[in-house]
Parts: structure tokens; C-alpha cells; sequence
């Protein structure tokens, strides 16, 4: 909740921004590695829900480690301080250049998603003269029941190393000598809300793959299960922190039958969703015959998460916040030239108007570092709560 003194400083920027809640931020990390060190779990943050450097940092000096997906993560993670052996790198395309870079920094982790992958990773260590630590992605064909694009574990989709290829794996690792094979990697899909099915399913699968593999000789001493942990879009206020504890709780005994394998898992949206809000000023309100339109000067460029997935956002009249206006319904769309443009259809708000900052929730995670320049739009910039700038700077 924000104080009227911070709604009226926010009142007199520049917009669009996306405005990050460093105290939520604190909030949200300290109770993710908390519960960790409760079970025994690595953590690594997976960059690609935020890069916001400031977040980064934060996060890096919490002590978390790093997934990554391309070879400027890596840099990035490394910048912000994450240690290169608490650094994974999964991806279905890793270039040669990138695979370069993992090799060089010696990460913890170079998840290879495929077999070829895994040979031109073995040249590659060969050719630099290293050696490569390599995990197995696997796919293990479970159904995280989460929206198409965003469930990664189905047979169907491109990602892991597939079962009928096990025993291939298992020759090709024994026949790599430059790499070191540490262990396998898992990620089912992401905001998952029925934690303890999906996440309980993802364990049983997870035991029955690693022992068939420990069959055959292959030893599996890391288990990454990846991210996936979901939040509330609904109502980010009743929850502002999500469940790591069940989350965690859920991973642990599931994988209890499995000791002395270190367990990593990959929060993203997690850590840094409900810390951020993508504010945008009201530019126009347009009666229509039917609708009324509240025309934002944010838009799909900014925050694709409506326009690619259908994904809900609470959206908040901030300028009315406490000031007793009556209830309106608006949809509320985007400036882009695209009928997708829409933040939300038939929203009650309080009746707004030309110059209202609203805020549209939840945006911390997959927002800005999404955003795009499409018909030559700024980049929404970051503003963080504990450093609003006094009324003399604002422009
Ligand atoms: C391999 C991997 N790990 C972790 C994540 C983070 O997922 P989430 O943001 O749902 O926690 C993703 C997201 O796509 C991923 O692909």
C-alpha cells in the first residue's frame, strides 16, 4: 500500500515506469532463502524474470545463485555478483558463443537439452582445453496445468532430453571426457498454482528418472528442479509474499528418498512479481455507445504479459485512491496499434480521468525485461520506492 505522500510524488513523473517495492523485494528474497535453509535447498534466481541490476544485486547478495538462459545472463550474473559455481545455464538454442562463455566462467551448470548439445559441448571444453560441468535436462512429460505457453514439461514441447533417448545419454556421458556430468534438470512450467499436486507429481517423476539412471551407473548428484511457483494476480495485497514454505516443504519430502543429492530449484516470477507495478497515466477517456475507454500512455511494448498470454493484471486509480469518487466500468487499453493492446475489459475503477496514475499489478515479473521498442516506443525506466525523487527533481 502506498502513503498519499508517495502517491504524490509518483503523481509528478514522467510516465510510463515501472515502480519496484525494494521493502517487498527485501520481504520476499529473505523468506525464499529462509525456507531453503530450512530444507536444505539451493536456490537460484532465474534471471530472466527481472534483470533490473539493483534487483539483481539484491538478490545475488542474499546469497542466491543464478539460472540463466543466454551467455549475457551469465555476464549479467556474474556482474551482479552471483558466483559463477551457483550459475546455471539452461536453454534449448545455446550458440557456441555462449556455451564459450559458460565453459570459460566455469559455471555450476550447463544444462544441455539435447544430446547433439551435449557432444558440441564436449568439443567445445576440448577445443578451450577445460572441462565443461554439464547437467541433463530432461523432459518429464508431466502436465504442470498452467496456460500452453508457459507449461515446459509436456512430451510435446521443445524442451529436455526425451525418455526414449535415456540409455543414449547414459552412453554419451560415460563417452564425453571433457565434461563433467553433475546431475539433472527439471522445469515443468511456471505459475503454478496447485503447488503440492503438480510440484508432489514433478517429485515422483524426478525419483523414478534418477534411479533408472543409477540403474545404469549414471550417478545424479544434483537435482534441479527448476521454478515454477506461482502468485496471486488476483489480489497482490492479501499475498504480497508467495508460499515458498509449501512450495519448499512440498520439494523436500518428495525428495527425501533420494539423500545426500543437493536439491536446487529456480524461483523467477516468485522472487520478484508482486514487488513491481508498471505505472502508466490515464490519456484519454472515450465514451463509447456501449464501453467507455480508459486510453493509457503504457501499452503492450511495455507489459506483454496481457497481450501474449491473456494474462489478468489488477488494475489500480491511484490519484483516486481515499478521494470517495463513484464506481465506473472502462476498458482499459494500451496506445499500440494492435487490437491486443488491452490491459483488462470491463474493470471497475473509480471514475477516472485525463492525467490518473493507475497502477497495473504484479508486474516484477516478465514486465520490463520483456518490453520491446515496437512503433519506436521508449522503454518504460525503473523507479524504486525508497528512492523517489524530491519534488524539485520531477519533471
Ligand atoms: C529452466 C527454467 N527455470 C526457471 C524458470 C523460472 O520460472 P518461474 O518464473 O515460473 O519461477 C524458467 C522459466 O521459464 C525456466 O525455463
Amino acid at each position: 500500500m502506498l502513503t498519499v505522500s508517495e502517491i504524490s510524488k509518483l503523481q509528478n513523473l514522467k510516465t510510463p515506469f515501472y515502480l519496484y517495492d525494494m521493502e517487498l523485494l527485501a520481504r520476499t528474497v529473505s523468506e525464499a532463502m529462509r525456507q531453503a535453509a530450512l530444507y536444505g535447498l539451493e536456490v537460484h534466481y532465474a534471471v530472466k524474470a527481472n534483470a533490473d541490476e539493483r534487483i539483481a544485486r539484491y538478490i545475488a547478495g542474499m546469497g542466491a545463485g543464478a539460472d540463466c538462459v543466454s551467455g549475457n545472463e551469465i555476464l549479467f550474473a556474474l556482474k551482479c555478483g552471483f558466483p559463477a559455481e551457483k550459475i546455471a545455464f539452461a536453454g534449448v538454442g545455446k550458440t557456441d558463443e555462449e556455451i564459450g562463455i559458460a565453459i570459460d566462467n566455469g559455471i555450476f551448470s550447463i544444462n544441455c537439452e539435447s544430446l547433439q548439445e551435449m557432444e558440441i559441448v564436449n568439443g567445445i571444453a576440448g577445443r578451450m582445453g577445460k572441462k565443461a560441468n554439464v547437467s541433463a535436462r530432461i523432459n518429464p512429460d508431466i502436465d504442470a496445468h498452467t496456460h500452453k505457453y508457459i507449461t515446459t514439461g509436456l512430451e510435446e514441447n521443445k524442451f529436455g532430453i526425451p525418455q526414449h533417448e535415456f540409455d543414449d545419454l547414459i552412453s554419451l556421458a560415460a563417452r564425453c571426457r571433457n565434461i563433467d556430468f553433475n546431475g539433472l534438470h527439471f522445469h515443468v512450467g511456471s505459475q503454478i498454482l496447485d503447488v503440492e499436486e503438480v510440484f508432489s507429481l514433478e517429485c515422483r517423476r524426478v525419483n523414478e528418472i534418477v534411479s533408472y539412471f543409477e540403474s545404469k551407473g549414471l550417478a545424479i548428484n544434483n537435482i534441479n528442479l527448476g521454478g515454477g511457483l506461482g502468485i496471486d494476480y488476483d489480489n497482490p495485497d492479501a499475498h504480497p509474499v508467495p508460499d515458498f514454505g509449501t512450495w519448499m516443504k512440498t520439494v523436500a519430502e518428495g525428495m527425501k528418498s533420494l539423500p545426500g543429492r543437493k536439491i536446487h530449484l529456480e524461483p523467477g516470477r516468485a522472487m520478484v512479481a508482486q514487488c513491481g507495478s508498471l505505472c502508466t497515466k490515464v490519456l484519454y477517456v472515450k465514451h463509447g455507445l456501449k464501453k467507455d475507454f480508459l486510453i493509457t500512455d503504457a501499452g503492450m511494448t511495455d507489459l506483454v504479459r496481457p497481450a501474449l498470454y491473456g494474462a489478468y493484471h489488477r488494475i489500480e486509480n491511484l490519484t483516486a485512491e481515499g478521494k470517495g469518487r463513484k464506481e465506473a466500468v472502462y476498458d482499459v487499453v494500451g496506445p499500440v496499434c494492435e487490437s491486443s493492446d488491452v490491459w483488462g475489459e470491463g474493470r471497475k475503477l473509480p471514475e477516472s480521468f485525463r492525467g490518473d496514475l493507475l497502477a497495473i499489478r504484479s508486474a516484477g515479473a516478465y514486465g520490463q525485461v520483456m518490453a520491446s521498442r515496437y512503433n519506436l516506443r521508449d522503454l518504460a525506466p525503473a523507479v524504486y520506492l525508497d528512492r523517489l525523487p524530491e519534488q524539485s527533481e520531477q519533471k
